[in-house]
């Protein structure tokens, strides 16, 4: 545990406001702050931020917190990571040890092996046994300096070089194991992951080397596929990173080219196009988009005019429409990467495909044209009933009239009959968006439901216990009141019953009631209830009736629902009360 007084002062040297603002977009609304939501995708803000307590809930998605559980979840970080992170920002130094971090240390020790991993692929690179690797780099058109500056190296052809290396180093093999840069056979046997391959080290934007991705040489893939990367670790999600961006994040302030392969991006960055990324031989996520986001203004697609390229196009576009960013599409001709088309054709000719990277839309009115026959009125007919559908996505009066244009003029329909057409495609669109909108603002209540599912036992009593838990949030001074009358196993859903639980230790304890104590103990989901409740007006004008009042109704509810449960209770309530029961004991309370 760190003491709470240095959690108090990493707290109110990062305010919410200023923390979240670096990735949110904040309007001010009365005296909280609304955007929209960096963890889940949506067009109308449900994220709110409650500066006077230092707190944020999503109502779309739930989440919810304080600038701690903020920064863990938009950092990919634990909660002791999170707060160490603040610390550093804000110059507020930690106690060495005192509190639990075996976590943290396993994670440091992934980096170290990583890191050491990579100068031994790196120096077996360059050394005459790794010439084979290098060859090939260079055959590739990669200089030296290109080679170091992304680190790159070789695996040696053999199956315990790495092992016997990092052991002499001091690692041990469970650590070898979770860095993932060594497997262990069905049999136990250790063997070295990475064999006969050139090594790209995967490296984060805070630059630590978090993964690997291997290539085989030509002709060589038969065992293992052309790439091996690592799989996710305590420090690596592959979907939640993108190759190159720890470079390629201080060059995109104004835009990204988002390329497939490693290679792609390596090539891109020698002929000076630095501000170049790839997802990680995965499908393009959400993660990424919102990494990205933190950047840059608008994303570069650099796409094979093939079936597949398409298909990620379609795919990349959905994703990005809810983020904000600018989208453009680049098509290589003749289904060359880009690594494969600027060797060919130079850095300029790649530079004036870029300036011409046509909009999003042009892309989309482009393929919708490859298989249609526009000699026959049939195919015109058909191409501009799926154009109309096109340009009714764009919500720009000024983009829909340049387009109708265009394609009144190209196909010989009256300006007239297309804008109708759109127009209508819009007003349905705009009917269905309604119905979501208001199936989306009901929709927090059912996940209220998924965070505390015994909520059916007594739904009077769960309201009860949830009004009860947001007086005493904002009057702690009532505890005593409410321990005197409601002991804790009284409570009757075990979520709230843990959450008064946290209350009453912490009031106990002497120290202060806020969003902080419960960081520690609960899901990001569950926090984000406890910080609902905390800013809902439930406690409303009398709090201490209104408290009185939800202890009878609990007292009764309990009663009711546990003469009801022993009749019929369900494998998950008696998991449930096993699990209270094995907590009770484990704290000598039984
Ligand atoms: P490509 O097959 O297009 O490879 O896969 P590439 O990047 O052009 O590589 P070169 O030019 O042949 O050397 C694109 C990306 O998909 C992932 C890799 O990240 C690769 O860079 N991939 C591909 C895998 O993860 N596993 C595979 O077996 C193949
Ligand atoms: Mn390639």
């Amino acid at each position: 545990m760190i003491p709470e007084d240095i959690i108090n002062e990493i707290k109110y040297r990062n305010d919410i406001e200023t923390a979240v603002s670096a990735y949110v977009n904040l309007k001010r609304r009365g005296k909280n702050l609304v955007g929209l939501c960096p963890f889940h995708s949506e067009k109308t803000p449900s994220f709110t931020v409650y500066p006077e307590n230092g707190s944020f809930y999503c109502f779309g998605c739930g989440v919810g917190g304080d600038v701690f559980t903020f920064t863990g979840l938009i950092e990919n970080l634990d909660y002791i990571e999170a707060v160490k992170l603040l610390a550093e920002r804000s110059g507020v130094a930690l106690p060495q040890d005192g509190y639990d971090d075996s976590m943290q240390r396993l994670k440091n020790r992934i980096y170290d092996i990583n890191r050491d991993t990579a100068r031994f692929f790196h120096s077996f690179l360059m050394s005459p046994e790794g010439k084979w690797a290098l060859d090939y780099l260079l055959g590739r058109g990669l200089t030296l300096k290109t080679i170091k500056h992304f680190g790159l190296g070789a695996a040696p052809d053999s199956w315990d070089r790495l092992i016997k290396h990092l052991k002499q180093k001091g690692y041990s093999e469970s650590e070898m194991t979770a860095a993932n840069v060594v497997g262990k056979s069905s049999r136990g046997t250790l063997y070295d992951r990475f064999r006969k391959r050139v090594m790209f080290p995967i490296i984060n934007i805070r630059g630590n080397i978090i993964g690997f991705s291997g290539r085989a040489m030509p002709g060589e893939d038969k065992q293992g596929g052309k790439y091996v990367n690592t799989s996710d670790t305590p420090v690596y999600k592959k979907s939640a990173n993108l190759f190159g961006m720890n470079f390629a994040k201080n060059f995109c302030s104004e835009r990204i080219i988002l390329v497939e392969g490693n290679m792609d991006v390596i090539t891109l960055h020698q002929a000076g196009f630095k501000n170049t990324a790839a997802p990680l031989g995965t499908a393009f996520t959400q993660e990424q988009v919102n990494l990205l986001a933190r950047y840059t203004k608008e994303i570069v697609l650099t796409l094979d005019a093939d079936a597949a390229g398409q298909k990620a196009a379609q795919r990349a576009s959905q994703l990005l429409a809810g983020s904000g960013l600018k989208v453009r599409v680049i098509m290589i001709p003749d289904g060359k990467d880009p690594d494969e088309y600027i060797k060919k054709n130079g850095p300029e000719r790649f530079s004036a495909l870029l300036e011409g990277a046509v909009s999003d839309m042009d892309y989309k009115l482009l393929s919708a044209a490859k298989n249609i026959n526009s000699k026959s009125d049939d195919g015109r007919l058909q191409y501009l009933s799926a154009a109309a559908e096109i340009v009714a996505e764009s919500d720009d009066i000024m983009t829909r009239d340049i387009y109708i244009g265009r394609l009144s003029e190209k196909y010989g329909v009256s300006r007239t009959a297309l804008t109708a057409k759109i127009e209508e495609i819009r007003r349905n669109k705009l009917r269905l968006k309604k119905k979501k909108e208001i199936s989306e603002i009901i929709r927090p209540r059912l996940s209220k439901d998924d965070i505390n599912p015994e909520r059916r036992k007594s739904v009077k009593g769960t309201a009860a216990e949830e009004t009860l838990i947001a007086v005493l949030l904002k009057n702690p001074d009532f505890y005593r009141t409410a321990l005197e009358q409601l002991p804790v196993e009284k409570m009757i859903t075990s979520l709230n019953r843990r959450i008064y639980e946290i209350i009453i230790s912490t009031l106990e304890s002497g120290r202060t009631l806020d969003v902080s104590v419960f960081a520690e103990k609960l899901l990001p989901a569950e926090i984000g209830y406890v910080v609902s409740l905390q800013n809902s007006d439930k406690a409303g004008k009398n709090p201490d009736i209104v408290l009185k009042d939800c202890i009878r109704v609990i007292l009764e509810e309990d009663t009711l629902s546990s003469a009801v449960n022993s009749a019929e209770a369900t494998a998950e309530d008696w998991a449930a009360s096993l699990k209270d029961l094995i907590d009770k004991k484990s704290k000598g309370n039984i």
